[in-house]
């Protein structure tokens, strides 16, 4: 929307008392008085009229080490959720750029940003998720040639794509995945009747999980 239209909605004024808040220098955008009636304000914009704040979006990115019996969502009437462990008045801006099971631990990317979120998630963008899969039972070239082929998963009506696994221990993988299906790695593994034991998930694409950042803290980050 129009600066002007943003402004002229709020203070529910029309054209011409709107532009003379401009001409007398009541806007500001980002801090800086504006008198661009015609610029487009985006999301992330600061807008204020005589130091009132009308939208004060600050682009948020947090990443997380998710303890394992944190639930990976915005609110829980049982358990703890992500955004209790945020203790900031923004952190009700936020929703999670892909989802950890509540038994699983590592890496998940908070954000107010949808479009930074979705360029996490669409699996056409093609973000490799790096688990640390350990299982029940041996991980046998079989399964490492299913998952390195591509799995049909007939609910989604989706074929995954070519996963990477490199195989630490008879049976224990790191595994690297392209999507975010629900329960993913764990069905992958039921396929062959292994049980997951143990996930915890290291990186999402360039993004990985710091060594330094224990169970529960967070921080904030540029993109
Ligand atoms: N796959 C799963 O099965 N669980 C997770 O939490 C993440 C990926």
């Amino acid at each position: 929307m129009r600066l002007d239209r943003f402004v002229g909605k709020w203070a529910g004024t029309g054209k011409r008392r709107t532009r003379e808040m401009f001409e007398a220098g009541r806007v500001r955008l980002n801090a800086v008085v504006w008198d661009e009636r015609s610029t487009e304000v985006g999301k992330f914009d600061r807008v204020e009229v005589d130091e009132e704040i009308l939208q004060a979006h600050t682009p948020r990115y947090v990443l997380m080490h998710k303890p394992i019996g944190v639930v990976s969502a915005t609110v829980d009437d049982e358990h703890k959720t992500v955004i209790d462990l945020i203790e900031e008045d923004w952190a009700g801006e936020l929703h999670l750029a892909g989802r950890l099971d509540r038994s699983t631990s590592g890496l998940v990317i908070l954000t107010n940003d949808s479009v930074f979120s979705e360029s996490l998630t669409e699996p056409s963008e093609r973000v490799g998720k790096v688990y640390l899969v350990e299982v029940d039972g041996r991980i046998t070239e079989e399964v490492i040639f299913a998952f390195e082929k591509g799995m049909w998963f007939a609910k989604e009506q989706v074929t995954t794509a070519p996963a990477q696994v490199d195989l630490l221990a008879e049976t224990e993988c790191r595994l690297t995945i392209y999507e975010g299906k629900h329960h993913q790695v764990k069905r992958m593994f039921a396929r062959f009747d292994l049980k997951v034991t143990k996930l915890h998930r290291e990186a999402i694409g360039s993004l990985e999980l710091p060594g330094d950042l224990p169970p529960g803290d967070w921080k904030e980050f540029t993109p």
